[in-house]
């Protein structure tokens, strides 16, 4: 079957793996790359697949509204993948506004174009909707998210979220619009950017630089190797059920800290260092604002009734993550280059 597919933030980190895999599983479909190129995104993500035929791209920003519009008349589009957004945690304490714009706005103005282009006809269309599990707030030592876990975000990150997964809802439930949302864990794999934990501390690591642990690093994170994220995503975008939720997580709970010793070993060996020579890097910082204590997903019921599960294990996909960077140095040097620089000096000076 032909299709014609919206892949919002296809240049960023999960949207690169999503694209890839769509492109390259499914020849018939078309699937166009929107994505504004912010700092975060990166069209090199892609050079791999960028000259197949059933690949398009197209810069622009999702809160654009006539740009939007204008791309629903040009292309027909039988489904929206949608990922572009504000991402991190850091860069929301500092500046909310631009995580409403894109996180809240930018998403609304997908849904009016969704609903718009397909309300004479909703039969096969479907609104993908890839959200995060920071919605339903923090943890204490006990207990996982569930998708009925009431929503309780506590970062203007997730709180920007939480209110773009109450549009899509909202939007189901007034206009029938045929949605679905599915809530994931953290993210680790190649093309990342690095100012996420596991990246920023291997590109430290490489070049001696201290490692920065925020509070006590005893904040505990789910982590789901990126290929399984992409991987749910085809599931749940072809088999989930119009107008559910699915929580996606790697059931691979860590500490900070703990999987920061992991990272170093494991740089240790590829580095011919000492065992404990990188460790000695790691130096406790001043502790985010709000600091989640804990994130931990309950993702039986995409097991269950779709019949996923991750086809990595965490020694596995970790490995296979340190290796990537160390094999794509250059990716790292020009993503660390211009802007990078000023946003470390910024956001860590005075930690
Ligand atoms: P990312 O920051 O790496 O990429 C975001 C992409 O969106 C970039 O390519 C950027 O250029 C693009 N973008 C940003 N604003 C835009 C706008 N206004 N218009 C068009 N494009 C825009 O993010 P990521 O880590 O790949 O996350 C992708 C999605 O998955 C996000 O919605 C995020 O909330 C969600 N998510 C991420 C994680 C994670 O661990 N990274 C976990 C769960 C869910
Ligand atoms: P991050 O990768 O920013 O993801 P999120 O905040 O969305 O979970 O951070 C992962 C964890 O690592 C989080 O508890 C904050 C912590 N952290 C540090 O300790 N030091 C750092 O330099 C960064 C970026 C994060």
């Amino acid at each position: 079957m032909t299709k014609t597919i919206l892949i919002t933030g296809g240049a960023g980190f999960i949207g690169s793996h999503v694209v890839r895999r769509f492109v390259t599983t499914y020849p018939n479909y078309t699937i166009v790359n929107l994505d504004a190129l912010t700092y975060a995104g990166n069209l090199e993500n892609l050079r791999d697949v960028d000259t197949l035929p059933n690949y398009k791209f197209e810069k622009g920003d999702i809160a654009d509204a006539d740009f939007i519009e204008a791309l629903f008349k040009k292309y027909t589009f039988d489904g929206v993948i949608h990922l572009a957004a504000e991402s991190h945690v850091d860069r929301s304490i500092t500046d909310p506004g631009a995580f409403v714009k894109t996180n809240v706005f930018g998403t609304m103005v997908l849904l009016n174009a969704a609903k718009n282009a397909w309300q004479t006809n909703f039969e096969g269309k479907r609104f993908y909707h890839v959200s995060t599990d920071e919605v339903y707030g923090s943890l204490g030592a006990e207990g996982l998210f569930l998708e009925t876990t009431p929503y309780d975000p506590k970062s203007p990150y997730s709180a920007s979220k939480a209110s773009s997964d109450h549009f899509v809802r909202a939007y189901h439930n007034t206009y029938k619009l045929p949605v679905v949302i599915s809530n994931c864990s953290n993210n680790y794999g190649p093309n990342h950017f690095p100012e996420k934990l596991i990246p920023l501390c291997i590109n430290n690591i490489t070049h001696n630089k201290p490692l920065p642990i925020y509070g006590k690093g005893e904040n505990v994170r789910d982590w789901l190797y990126v290929i399984d994220h992409a991987r749910a995503i085809d599931m749940i975008f072809h088999s989930g059920k119009n107008g559910d939720t699915y929580n996606i997580g790697g059931n691979n709970e860590w500490t900070n800290i703990a999987l920061v010793k992991k990272l170093c070993e494991i740089m240790d060996s590829r580095l011919n260092r000492a065992q404990g020579e990188s460790e000695k890097l790691i130096t406790y910082v001043t502790d985010r604002a709000g600091h989640d204590l804990r994130y931990a997903i309950d993702s039986s019921k995409l097991m269950n009734e779709l019949g996923w599960e991750p086809s990595v294990t965490f020694e596995e996909g970790i490995e296979l993550t340190v290796d990537w960077y160390l094999q794509n140095q250059e990716w790292l040097a020009r993503v660390v280059s211009g802007n990078y620089a000023h946003y470390y000096e910024k956001m860590y000076a005075n930690r």
